[in-house]
C-alpha cells in the first residue's frame, strides 16, 4: 500500500518546534489512514477494536493540533504578526470541523472516513506551504533584522 501522508522536507518551514509538531501531526494522520484502510477492507463494517482504535487515534491528533494551533497562536501575538488574525480563523474553520467529527465518531459507523481525511490531509499540506511559511518567512525577517541591528 502507498503511503498517504508521505512526509515530504518540502513540508518544513524552518521553526524546528512548529515542523516537529507538523511532522507529528502527518505521522497521525498515516496512521488513521492505514487504520481505516485495513478495516474497510476487511468487511462491511468496522469491528469495534478498530473503531476503539481509531477514536483513540482521532483523540490524540485532535490534542496534537489543538496544542501546536494554541502554540503558533501564542507566538503570532508575542510578536505581533499582521496575518494573525486570518490566520486564527483558518485555524478555527478546522477547529469546528475536528469538532463536527468527533462528534460523529461517538456516533460510531459512518463518521471518520478515507475521503475525510483526504480532505484533513489537503487542508493541512495547504495550510502548511502558505499560512504557515507565510509566518515562519516574517519571524526569520525580524530575526536577521534584530541581528542587524544588533552587529
Ligand atoms: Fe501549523
Ligand atoms: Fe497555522
Amino acid at each position: 500500500m502507498d503511503e498517504f501522508f508521505n512526509w515530504d522536507d518540502d513540508l518544513l518551514i524552518g521553526v524546528a518546534d512548529l515542523d516537529e509538531q507538523h511532522e507529528a501531526c502527518a505521522r497521525l494522520l498515516e496512521r488513521l489512514f492505514r487504520v481505516l484502510f485495513e478495516a474497510e477492507n476487511s468487511g462491511d463494517s468496522l469491528p469495534s477494536t478498530s473503531i476503539a482504535e481509531l477514536s483513540r487515534l482521532f483523540e490524540d491528533l485532535h490534542a496534537l493540533i489543538s496544542e501546536h494551533f494554541l502554540e503558533e497562536e501564542t507566538l503570532m501575538r508575542e510578536v505581533d504578526f499582521p496575518g494573525r488574525d486570518n490566520h486564527i480563523r483558518e485555524h478555527n474553520m478546522l477547529r469546528a470541523e475536528l469538532l463536527h467529527y468527533k462528534g460523529t465518531l461517538l456516533h460510531q459507523d459512518g463518521g471518520l472516513d478515507i475521503k475525510m481525511l483526504m480532505r484533513l490531509k489537503k487542508w493541512f499540506v495547504s495550510h502548511i506551504v502558505h499560512k504557515d511559511r507565510d509566518f515562519a518567512d516574517f519571524l526569520k525577517t525580524r530575526e536577521q533584522l534584530a541581528s542587524l541591528r544588533k552587529g
